[in-house]
C-alpha cells in the first residue's frame, strides 16, 4: 500500500514532534500515513498550502505563527474551528474544499479528564491568558460544565472580550474576566494559556488561586518542570501537568480526523517523555 502523505506546516518547524507523534501512531494502527514537517515562508503560508495538496498531500497541522491563516483560508470550517478563530487542523473535503478544524481544545479536555482523571464537571476553573491558543480550548471546556471559569490576562480588554465571545455557550457556568492581579480565592484548576515562560516571564497571579488539591496546567511543556509549574510547585500545588499530553490529544484527534482510526495516546506518551 503507498503511504498518503500529511504534514505539520509552521515557522520555525524543526523543533516540533508531530512527526515523531504521528510516525508513532502510523505503526501502532498500521494506517499508511507518511508524515513529515514542512517550513513555510512567513510571507506565503496560503501557497505552501496550495501547492502541498496539489501534489496530493491528504491532511496538514498548523501551528505558530499560521493557525489563523489557516483558519482565514479555509473554505469551510468545523464549528468548533469556527468558534476557536484558528485552526491547527486542514483536509481537503470529497469536493476538493479545504476544511479547517481545531483539534488543541479536545486534546486539553482529553489530557485532563481521561489521562489525568480531572472531571470538569463542577469545578472552578481560572484560565490565565486571552490570546489565540485560550480562545481555542474555552468552546471545549465550557462544554464540560465547571461551576465557574474565570479569565485573567495582562490585558484585561482582551479577556473581556473573550467572555462576550462565549457567552452564549456558558450556560450555568459563571464566565468573568480579570486582570492577573484581581484574580481571587483559591480554585480547583488553574490552566496557564499565556506565553509569558517564552520570555521567562510569570503571569503575576497571587499564590491564594492555588490550595494544596488545586491542578495546575501548563499548556506548555519543556523538557524540565515549566516556569510556571515550578512557581505552582514553590507555592504548594501537588499536581501539576505540562502541555506534553495535550499536544499528544490533539495530533491523535487530528488522526482521527482524517482516517478515521482512533490511536492510543498513552503509550505514544510514555514514549515522547522518556525522549
Ligand atoms: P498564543 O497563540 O500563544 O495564545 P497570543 O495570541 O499572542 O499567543 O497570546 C499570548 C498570551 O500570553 C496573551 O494572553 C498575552 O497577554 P496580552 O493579551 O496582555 O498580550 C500573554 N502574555 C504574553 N507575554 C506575557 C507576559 N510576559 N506576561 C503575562 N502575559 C503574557
Amino acid at each position: 500500500m503507498t503511504n498518503e502523505l500529511y504534514a505539520v506546516v509552521g515557522n520555525p518547524i524543526s523543533h516540533s514532534k508531530s512527526p515523531r507523534i504521528h510516525s508513532l501512531f502510523a505503526s501502532q494502527t498500521g494506517e499508511p500515513v507518511e508524515y513529515t514537517a514542512i517550513q513555510a515562508p512567513l510571507e506565503d503560508f496560503s501557497g505552501t498550502v496550495r501547492h502541498f495538496f496539489e501534489r496530493g498531500g491528504r491532511g496538514l497541522n498548523v501551528t505558530v505563527p499560521f493557525k489563523e491563516q489557516a483558519w482565514t483560508q479555509a473554505e469551510h470550517r468545523t464549528p468548533r474551528a469556527e468558534k476557536a478563530g484558528a485552526a491547527n487542523t486542514l483536509y481537503l473535503d470529497a469536493d476538493g474544499a479545504l476544511v479547517a478544524d481545531n483539534t488543541d481544545g479536545v486534546g486539553l479536555v482529553r489530557d485532563l479528564t481521561r489521562n489525568h482523571g480531572v472531571a470538569l464537571k463542577g469545578l472552578r476553573i481560572l484560565v490565565l491568558g486571552a490570546g489565540g491558543a485560550v480562545r481555542g480550548v474555552l468552546g471545549p471546556i465550557l462544554a464540560e460544565a465547571p461551576a465557574s471559569l474565570t479569565i485573567a490576562n495582562r490585558t484585561v480588554a482582551k479577556a473581556e472580550a473573550l467572555v462576550r465571545l462565549f457567552a452564549g455557550e456558558a450556560g450555568d457556568t459563571a464566565l468573568s474576566a480579570c486582570g492577573f492581579e484581581q484574580a481571587a480565592g483559591a480554585f480547583d484548576l488553574v490552566i496557564n494559556g499565556t506565553s509569558a515562560s517564552l520570555q521567562g516571564d510569570l503571569p503575576p497571579v497571587p499564590a491564594s488561586i492555588l490550595a494544596g488539591n488545586t491542578v495546575v496546567y501548563d499548556m506548555m511543556y519543556s523538557l524540565q518542570t515549566t516556569t510556571f509549574n515550578r512557581w505552582a510547585q514553590d507555592n504548594g500545588a501537588t499536581r501539576v501537568f505540562d502541555g506534553l499530553g495535550m499536544l499528544v490529544e490533539q495530533a491523535a484527534e487530528s488522526f482521527y480526523v482524517w482516517r478515521g482510526v482512533r490511536p492510543e495516546t498513552a503509550p505514544v506518551i510514555d514514549e515522547l517523555r522518556s525522549d
